[in-house]
Protein backbone atom coordinates (compact mmCIF):
# COMPACT_ATOMS: atom_id res chain seq x y z
CA UNK A 1 0.00 0.00 0.00
CA UNK A 2 1.24 3.18 -0.97
CA UNK A 3 0.81 6.20 0.89
CA UNK A 4 2.18 10.00 1.59
CA UNK A 5 1.52 12.44 4.11
CA UNK A 6 1.33 15.64 3.84
CA UNK A 7 -0.07 15.68 7.33
CA UNK A 8 1.54 14.16 10.52
CA UNK A 9 -0.49 12.23 12.87
CA UNK A 10 2.23 14.79 15.74
CA UNK A 11 0.78 17.49 13.12
CA UNK A 12 -3.22 16.61 13.60
CA UNK A 13 -2.76 15.87 17.14
CA UNK A 14 -1.06 19.26 18.26
CA UNK A 15 -4.12 20.63 15.73
CA UNK A 16 -6.84 19.13 17.69
CA UNK A 17 -5.14 20.35 20.97
CA UNK A 18 -5.17 23.76 19.42
CA UNK A 19 -8.21 23.48 18.47
CA UNK A 20 -9.55 22.65 21.73
CA UNK A 21 -7.66 25.71 23.11
CA UNK A 22 -10.29 27.67 20.42
CA UNK A 23 -13.34 25.63 21.75
CA UNK A 24 -14.06 25.02 17.73
CA UNK A 25 -13.20 21.43 16.07
CA UNK A 26 -13.39 21.37 12.59
CA UNK A 27 -14.73 18.60 10.04
CA UNK A 28 -11.84 16.18 10.12
CA UNK A 29 -11.29 15.25 13.71
CA UNK A 30 -14.92 13.58 13.16
CA UNK A 31 -13.37 10.90 11.43
CA UNK A 32 -9.79 11.08 13.02
CA UNK A 33 -10.04 7.99 15.60
CA UNK A 34 -11.50 4.66 15.27
CA UNK A 35 -14.59 5.52 17.41
CA UNK A 36 -14.90 8.62 15.23
CA UNK A 37 -15.31 6.11 11.90
CA UNK A 38 -17.77 3.72 13.61
CA UNK A 39 -19.96 6.55 15.11
CA UNK A 40 -19.82 8.11 11.38
CA UNK A 41 -20.59 4.65 9.39
CA UNK A 42 -23.75 4.30 11.40
CA UNK A 43 -24.70 7.85 11.02
CA UNK A 44 -24.36 7.46 7.35
CA UNK A 45 -27.06 4.69 6.98
CA UNK A 46 -29.36 7.32 8.77
CA UNK A 47 -28.48 10.33 6.46
CA UNK A 48 -29.66 10.90 3.19
CA UNK A 49 -27.37 8.28 1.96
CA UNK A 50 -29.63 6.28 -0.31
CA UNK A 51 -30.41 9.38 -2.16
CA UNK A 52 -26.89 9.98 -2.28
CA UNK A 53 -26.04 6.43 -3.64
CA UNK A 54 -28.94 6.97 -6.05
CA UNK A 55 -27.75 10.21 -7.50
CA UNK A 56 -23.94 8.71 -7.71
CA UNK A 57 -25.52 5.59 -9.53
CA UNK A 58 -26.89 7.53 -12.19
CA UNK A 59 -23.67 9.08 -12.40
CA UNK A 60 -22.03 5.75 -12.80
CA UNK A 61 -24.53 4.40 -15.15
CA UNK A 62 -23.35 7.63 -17.67
CA UNK A 63 -19.42 6.86 -17.10
CA UNK A 64 -19.06 6.57 -20.51
CA UNK A 65 -20.03 10.62 -20.63
CA UNK A 66 -17.01 11.24 -18.39
CA UNK A 67 -14.86 8.91 -20.10
CA UNK A 68 -15.47 10.69 -23.40
CA UNK A 69 -14.20 14.03 -21.72
CA UNK A 70 -10.44 12.41 -21.29
CA UNK A 71 -7.99 11.17 -23.35
CA UNK A 72 -6.47 7.54 -22.66
CA UNK A 73 -5.76 8.25 -18.81
CA UNK A 74 -7.41 9.88 -15.96
CA UNK A 75 -6.27 10.53 -12.68
CA UNK A 76 -8.91 10.20 -10.19
CA UNK A 77 -8.52 12.39 -7.62
CA UNK A 78 -10.71 11.62 -4.60
CA UNK A 79 -10.75 14.29 -1.91
CA UNK A 80 -12.40 13.46 1.31
CA UNK A 81 -12.08 10.03 0.01
CA UNK A 82 -13.81 7.72 3.11
CA UNK A 83 -13.76 4.31 2.70
CA UNK A 84 -13.44 4.77 -1.31
CA UNK A 85 -16.35 2.33 -1.67
CA UNK A 86 -18.17 4.90 -3.79
CA UNK A 87 -14.88 5.78 -5.58
CA UNK A 88 -14.29 2.36 -6.51
CA UNK A 89 -17.96 1.88 -8.58
CA UNK A 90 -16.73 4.80 -10.87
CA UNK A 91 -13.31 3.64 -11.05
CA UNK A 92 -14.24 0.40 -12.34
CA UNK A 93 -17.13 2.11 -14.79
CA UNK A 94 -14.47 3.40 -16.57
CA UNK A 95 -11.99 1.40 -16.70
CA UNK A 96 -14.53 -0.92 -19.08
CA UNK A 97 -14.91 2.34 -20.92
CA UNK A 98 -11.95 1.79 -21.85
CA UNK A 99 -9.59 4.12 -19.36
CA UNK A 100 -6.32 4.17 -17.62
CA UNK A 101 -7.16 4.84 -14.33
CA UNK A 102 -4.68 6.11 -11.39
CA UNK A 103 -7.01 6.74 -8.06
CA UNK A 104 -5.49 9.10 -5.59
CA UNK A 105 -7.71 9.28 -2.82
CA UNK A 106 -7.54 12.02 -0.22
CA UNK A 107 -7.94 11.95 3.60
CA UNK A 108 -7.46 13.14 6.69
CA UNK A 109 -7.68 10.23 8.21
CA UNK A 110 -5.53 7.18 8.33
CA UNK A 111 -8.03 4.34 9.31
CA UNK A 112 -9.99 5.62 5.97
CA UNK A 113 -7.48 5.91 4.14
CA UNK A 114 -5.57 2.76 4.18
CA UNK A 115 -9.03 1.19 3.58
CA UNK A 116 -9.16 3.24 0.43
CA UNK A 117 -6.02 2.16 -0.91
CA UNK A 118 -7.61 -1.74 -0.06
CA UNK A 119 -10.37 -1.18 -1.51
CA UNK A 120 -8.45 0.02 -4.72
CA UNK A 121 -5.84 -3.00 -4.32
CA UNK A 122 -8.56 -5.47 -3.97
CA UNK A 123 -10.04 -3.84 -7.35
CA UNK A 124 -6.75 -4.16 -9.10
CA UNK A 125 -6.32 -0.49 -9.68
CA UNK A 126 -2.80 1.30 -9.65
CA UNK A 127 -3.32 3.23 -6.03
CA UNK A 128 -1.54 6.40 -4.54
CA UNK A 129 -2.90 7.55 -0.67
CA UNK A 130 -2.46 10.65 0.02
CA UNK A 131 -2.99 11.86 3.86
CA UNK A 132 -3.87 15.61 3.62
CA UNK A 133 -6.23 18.76 4.69
CA UNK A 134 -8.35 19.66 1.86
CA UNK A 135 -8.91 22.97 3.32
CA UNK A 136 -5.06 23.60 3.27
CA UNK A 137 -4.71 25.98 0.05
CA UNK A 138 -1.23 24.53 0.18
CA UNK A 139 -1.78 21.25 0.37
CA UNK A 140 -4.62 22.09 -2.75
CA UNK A 141 -1.84 22.98 -5.06
CA UNK A 142 0.45 20.16 -3.34
CA UNK A 143 -1.99 17.40 -4.16
CA UNK A 144 -2.91 19.04 -7.63
CA UNK A 145 0.79 18.36 -8.43
CA UNK A 146 0.87 14.73 -7.78
CA UNK A 147 -0.91 13.44 -10.70
CA UNK A 148 0.86 12.19 -13.93
CA UNK A 149 -2.43 12.66 -16.01
CA UNK A 150 -5.55 15.30 -16.25
CA UNK A 151 -7.54 15.22 -13.23
CA UNK A 152 -11.10 14.26 -12.38
CA UNK A 153 -11.32 15.32 -8.93
CA UNK A 154 -14.45 14.12 -6.93
CA UNK A 155 -15.53 15.89 -3.80
CA UNK A 156 -18.37 13.61 -2.99
CA UNK A 157 -20.99 12.28 0.39
CA UNK A 158 -22.03 16.15 1.13
CA UNK A 159 -17.60 16.41 1.63
CA UNK A 160 -18.20 20.03 0.62
CA UNK A 161 -20.75 20.62 3.08
CA UNK A 162 -18.44 19.98 5.91
CA UNK A 163 -16.33 23.08 4.68
CA UNK A 164 -17.35 26.75 4.15
CA UNK A 165 -18.78 25.78 0.33
CA UNK A 166 -17.58 29.15 -0.97
CA UNK A 167 -14.24 29.49 0.03
CA UNK A 168 -13.43 25.59 -0.56
CA UNK A 169 -14.96 25.71 -4.01
CA UNK A 170 -12.83 28.95 -5.12
CA UNK A 171 -9.53 27.23 -3.77
CA UNK A 172 -9.97 24.02 -5.73
CA UNK A 173 -11.24 25.73 -8.44
CA UNK A 174 -7.83 27.70 -8.98
CA UNK A 175 -6.37 24.47 -8.58
CA UNK A 176 -8.09 22.71 -11.84
CA UNK A 177 -6.57 22.93 -15.35
CA UNK A 178 -8.51 23.14 -18.77
CA UNK A 179 -8.31 19.32 -19.21
CA UNK A 180 -9.91 18.28 -15.27
CA UNK A 181 -12.88 17.67 -14.40
CA UNK A 182 -14.95 18.22 -10.66
CA UNK A 183 -17.42 15.92 -9.59
CA UNK A 184 -19.12 17.43 -6.73
CA UNK A 185 -22.68 16.69 -4.94
CA UNK A 186 -25.03 17.81 -2.42
CA UNK A 187 -27.40 17.30 0.37
CA UNK A 188 -30.65 19.62 -1.28
CA UNK A 189 -32.01 21.61 1.24
CA UNK A 190 -35.86 20.29 1.99
CA UNK A 191 -36.87 20.67 5.65
CA UNK A 192 -34.75 17.07 6.66
CA UNK A 193 -31.49 18.49 7.26
CA UNK A 194 -31.93 18.95 11.04
CA UNK A 195 -34.08 16.03 11.89
CA UNK A 196 -31.82 13.48 10.18
CA UNK A 197 -28.97 14.71 12.60
CA UNK A 198 -30.92 15.91 15.74
CA UNK A 199 -31.08 12.20 16.84
CA UNK A 200 -29.34 9.89 19.59
CA UNK A 201 -27.14 8.10 16.52
CA UNK A 202 -25.84 12.14 15.50
CA UNK A 203 -25.34 12.89 19.14
CA UNK A 204 -23.16 10.04 18.92
CA UNK A 205 -21.26 11.19 16.33
CA UNK A 206 -20.65 14.89 17.20
CA UNK A 207 -19.65 13.80 20.42
CA UNK A 208 -17.52 11.05 19.42
CA UNK A 209 -14.08 13.30 19.07
CA UNK A 210 -14.66 14.52 22.61
CA UNK A 211 -15.48 11.13 24.14
CA UNK A 212 -12.14 9.91 22.56
CA UNK A 213 -10.42 12.03 25.26
CA UNK A 214 -13.07 11.10 28.00
CA UNK A 215 -15.86 13.37 28.00
CA UNK A 216 -19.29 11.64 28.92
CA UNK A 217 -22.51 12.00 28.87
CA UNK A 218 -23.06 14.00 31.93
CA UNK A 219 -20.51 16.54 31.16
CA UNK A 220 -22.66 18.52 28.93
CA UNK A 221 -25.13 18.08 25.74
CA UNK A 222 -24.80 18.12 22.42
CA UNK A 223 -26.76 21.21 20.88
CA UNK A 224 -28.11 21.69 16.64
CA UNK A 225 -28.92 24.15 15.18
CA UNK A 226 -30.01 25.49 11.75
CA UNK A 227 -29.37 28.75 10.46
CA UNK A 228 -29.47 30.63 7.15
CA UNK A 229 -26.01 31.77 5.52
CA UNK A 230 -27.24 35.40 4.74
CA UNK A 231 -24.14 35.40 1.94
CA UNK A 232 -26.12 34.04 -0.15
CA UNK A 233 -29.78 33.04 -0.37
CA UNK A 234 -30.91 28.90 -0.12
CA UNK A 235 -27.54 27.95 1.98
CA UNK A 236 -28.43 26.41 4.63
CA UNK A 237 -26.06 25.20 7.44
CA UNK A 238 -27.00 22.56 10.50
CA UNK A 239 -24.31 23.56 13.21
CA UNK A 240 -23.65 21.24 16.27
CA UNK A 241 -22.06 22.40 19.51
CA UNK A 242 -21.28 21.02 22.73
CA UNK A 243 -22.73 22.66 25.86
CA UNK A 244 -20.51 22.32 28.54
CA UNK A 245 -22.39 21.18 31.87
CA UNK A 246 -19.52 21.62 34.68
CA UNK A 247 -16.28 22.35 35.00
CA UNK A 248 -14.12 19.83 33.55
CA UNK A 249 -10.04 19.45 32.61
CA UNK A 250 -9.59 17.43 29.49
CA UNK A 251 -6.67 15.55 29.04
CA UNK A 252 -4.40 15.12 26.27
CA UNK A 253 -1.17 13.04 26.06
CA UNK A 254 0.94 16.45 26.61
CA UNK A 255 -1.38 18.74 28.12
CA UNK A 256 -4.59 19.25 30.35
CA UNK A 257 -7.11 21.69 29.14
CA UNK A 258 -9.42 23.35 31.58
CA UNK A 259 -13.26 24.03 29.91
CA UNK A 260 -15.50 25.93 32.60
CA UNK A 261 -19.29 24.76 33.11
CA UNK A 262 -21.19 27.00 30.70
CA UNK A 263 -18.96 26.95 28.05
CA UNK A 264 -19.53 26.13 24.53
CA UNK A 265 -17.49 23.64 22.38
CA UNK A 266 -18.41 24.68 18.47
CA UNK A 267 -18.57 20.98 16.18
CA UNK A 268 -18.63 20.75 12.98
CA UNK A 269 -21.27 21.68 10.65
CA UNK A 270 -23.02 20.61 7.52
CA UNK A 271 -24.41 22.67 4.44
CA UNK A 272 -27.10 21.73 2.76
CA UNK A 273 -28.37 23.90 -0.22
CA UNK A 274 -31.06 24.82 -2.51
CA UNK A 275 -30.31 23.63 -6.31
CA UNK A 276 -30.18 27.44 -7.03
CA UNK A 277 -27.54 28.27 -4.26
CA UNK A 278 -25.88 24.93 -5.61
CA UNK A 279 -25.60 26.04 -9.13
CA UNK A 280 -24.60 29.60 -7.97
CA UNK A 281 -21.36 28.22 -5.87
CA UNK A 282 -19.90 26.12 -8.91
CA UNK A 283 -21.03 28.74 -11.78
CA UNK A 284 -20.88 32.71 -10.05
CA UNK A 285 -18.55 31.69 -7.18
CA UNK A 286 -15.86 28.89 -8.33
CA UNK A 287 -16.24 30.19 -12.02
CA UNK A 288 -16.94 26.65 -13.19
CA UNK A 289 -18.58 25.32 -15.90
CA UNK A 290 -21.67 22.87 -15.21
CA UNK A 291 -21.61 20.25 -17.90
CA UNK A 292 -23.87 17.97 -16.25
CA UNK A 293 -26.21 17.47 -13.17
CA UNK A 294 -27.67 13.88 -11.69
CA UNK A 295 -30.49 14.34 -9.46
CA UNK A 296 -31.53 11.63 -7.39
CA UNK A 297 -35.28 10.40 -8.00
CA UNK A 298 -36.61 11.59 -4.40
CA UNK A 299 -34.88 15.87 -5.08
CA UNK A 300 -32.51 15.16 -2.18
CA UNK A 301 -29.50 14.80 -3.46
CA UNK A 302 -27.48 16.26 -6.87
CA UNK A 303 -24.28 15.64 -8.41
CA UNK A 304 -22.57 17.88 -11.00
CA UNK A 305 -20.04 17.22 -13.45
CA UNK A 306 -18.23 20.50 -13.73
CA UNK A 307 -15.12 22.10 -16.05
CA UNK A 308 -13.23 24.94 -15.32
CA UNK A 309 -14.79 28.10 -17.41
CA UNK A 310 -12.16 30.99 -16.97
C1 LIG B 1 -18.73 13.00 4.68
S1 LIG B 1 -17.34 11.96 4.53
C2 LIG B 1 -17.49 11.47 2.81
C3 LIG B 1 -16.66 10.28 2.44
C4 LIG B 1 -16.78 9.77 0.99
N1 LIG B 1 -16.37 10.78 0.02
C5 LIG B 1 -18.18 9.26 0.66
O1 LIG B 1 -18.75 9.71 -0.32
O2 LIG B 1 -18.66 8.38 1.39
C6 LIG B 1 -16.04 13.19 4.52
C7 LIG B 1 -14.64 12.67 4.37
O3 LIG B 1 -13.74 13.78 4.33
C8 LIG B 1 -12.65 13.57 5.19
N2 LIG B 1 -12.19 14.89 5.69
C9 LIG B 1 -12.84 15.73 6.52
N3 LIG B 1 -12.14 16.85 6.69
C10 LIG B 1 -10.99 16.71 5.97
C11 LIG B 1 -9.87 17.54 5.75
N4 LIG B 1 -9.79 18.77 6.29
N5 LIG B 1 -8.89 17.06 4.94
C12 LIG B 1 -8.97 15.83 4.38
N6 LIG B 1 -10.02 15.01 4.55
C13 LIG B 1 -11.02 15.44 5.33
C14 LIG B 1 -13.17 12.68 6.28
O4 LIG B 1 -12.13 11.97 6.94
C15 LIG B 1 -14.16 11.78 5.52
O5 LIG B 1 -13.51 10.66 4.99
Amino acid sequence: MRIESLLTEAEISEEFAEALEARDLPEKFFYWSPMSVRAWQALSRDLAFESCLHSWNLLVHDSESIAREFNQAISVVSLGAGSGAKDLLLLKALEQAGKQVEYLPVDASMPLLERACAAAEEGEIEALGLKADISSPVHLVLISDTPEHPRLYLLCGNTLGGFDPLDELMQLASCMRSGDRLIVDAELADGSALPSRDHPVGRRFALAPLTAIGVGPDDGEVMFELREDDRHAGLEVVTRHFHVARDLRLRLPEREIPVQRGERINLNFNYTYSPEAFRWLLAERAGLHILREYPSPDGRYVTAVCARSR
